[in-house]
């Protein structure tokens, strides 16, 4: 089969990482007889370098008319990159903000797992590991503060900030039905995450979680307030199947999840809309600090591809194949320098890779 996929590199570790992503597209199009036509899309400080805005109309319109996006990561460092003397909706984040969106892409799915391999990696003690752990972190993506009404001003002679956050029982209710959805085909378990003890939003969430949970009888789900979700995911991880939440407490219970797996450098994500499109990216960041160096990690990207060519394209079999083949070079011992083994930690010895070879090594194990 043939499809278009744009793929944005963007910032720092982006285009190193993304780089292994499509090449290991490529190795699954030879081997089960597909073409990938790419089209480079800018987004980010790229963007803002060779456009002057961070996301140009015609890259909006190139993602639209893609099958799927593939994505890196955009942004620099905030406190020296000239990107952010700009004003806020003119820097490198605005533009996948944006994206999001006018794709209307309100699901991201970020699934959690620890690699049995990885166990050496995860700076949780043994006890609290026990036999590992997999979740599957529903966050919203295109409500709340992100979205909400801002604004700075000086009230009576102070400077004053306000963000504001909205929901409607509609949003809430579409977001709600994938958790459950998704749960279903898992381990039948919703853990919705909000603040309902103090914010009238999290109030209405609750209340369309729980019309949305008596649909499906068949899925236990309960409620947690998100500071004690904070707490959970270090003291007991292996309690949570899917975590549904909206876009904020999502942002920042996604990268505490990611790192009871190891490294951020593991953690995949996909954001969808209402059809088969979707943009897939790695949940971490641009890392400025090592870009250029090729030493990232780029396992996360390669399990974006996978979640790309499963849920855009209905490639089972050659999703299953790219994560077979990261599990098995991790069982090899191959590790890029975020998961390396912690100092003094038993366990098999490991071999430290670059970020191109931990490509190549993964490409290798596909149609081997
Ligand atoms: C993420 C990132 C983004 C977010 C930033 C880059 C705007 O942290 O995808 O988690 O906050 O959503
Ligand atoms: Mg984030």
């Amino acid at each position: 089969m043939e499809f278009k996929i744009g793929v944005i590199a963007g910032d720092g570790i982006g285009p190193e990482i993304v780089a292994e992503a499509r090449k290991v597209l490529d190795r699954v199009g030879s081997v089960y007889g597909h073409t990938f036509h790419y089209e480079e899309i800018l987004m980010g400080g790229c963007s803002i370098d060779a456009t002057g805005v961070p996301l140009t109309e015609e890259a909006i319109a190139a993602a639209k008319a893609s099958d799927a996006v593939l994505m890196g990561s955009i942004g620099g460092n905030t406190a020296t990159s000239p990107w952010y003397q700009l004003p806020p909706d003119r820097r490198p984040e605005a533009g996948l903000l944006r994206l999001r969106k006018e794709l209307n892409l309100f699901a991201n799915l970020r699934p959690a797992y620890l690699y049995d391999e990885l166990r050496a990696a995860c700076p949780l003690r043994d006890e609290i590991i026990g036999d590992g752990f997999d979740m599957m972190i529903m966050r919203e993506l295109t409500g709340g503060l992100y979205f909400g009404e801002r604004r700075t001003e000086a009230v009576d002679g102070v400077m004053t900030a306000t963000d504001t956050l909205t929901y409607s029982e509609n949003e809430i209710r579409r977001i709600a039905k994938r958790g459950f959805d998704i749960a279903r085909k898992r381990r039948k378990k919703v853990t919705s995450v909000d603040k309902a003890n103090v914010l009238d939003s999290s109030r209405l969430w609750r209340k369309i979680v729980e019309e949305v949970a008596a649909d499906y009888p068949d899925v236990a789900y309960e409620h947690m307030l998100v500071d004690n979700c904070a707490m959970q995911l270090v003291k007991d991880p292996k309690q949570f199947d899917v975590i549904l939440t909206e876009n904020m407490f999502g942002d920042i219970l996604s990268d505490e999840a990611s790192m009871v797996t190891g490294s951020i450098g593991m953690l995949s994500s996909a954001s969808l809309n209402d059809t088969k499109f979707g943009l897939y990216e790695p949940s971490g960041g641009s890392a400025p600090d090592i870009a250029g160096k090729g030493i990232a990690n780029p396992i996360a990207t390669i399990l974006s591809a996978a979640m790309l060519l499963r849920y855009s394209f209905d490639l089972d079999a050659e999703a299953d194949a790219v994560e077979a083949a990261v599990k098995q070079v991790l069982k090899d011992g191959c590790r890029t320098i975020d998961i390396m083994p912690q100092e003094g930690s038993a366990g098999q010895p490991v071999t430290q890779v670059g970020t191109a070879q931990m490509g190549d090594l993964i490409c290798s194990h596909i149609g081997a």
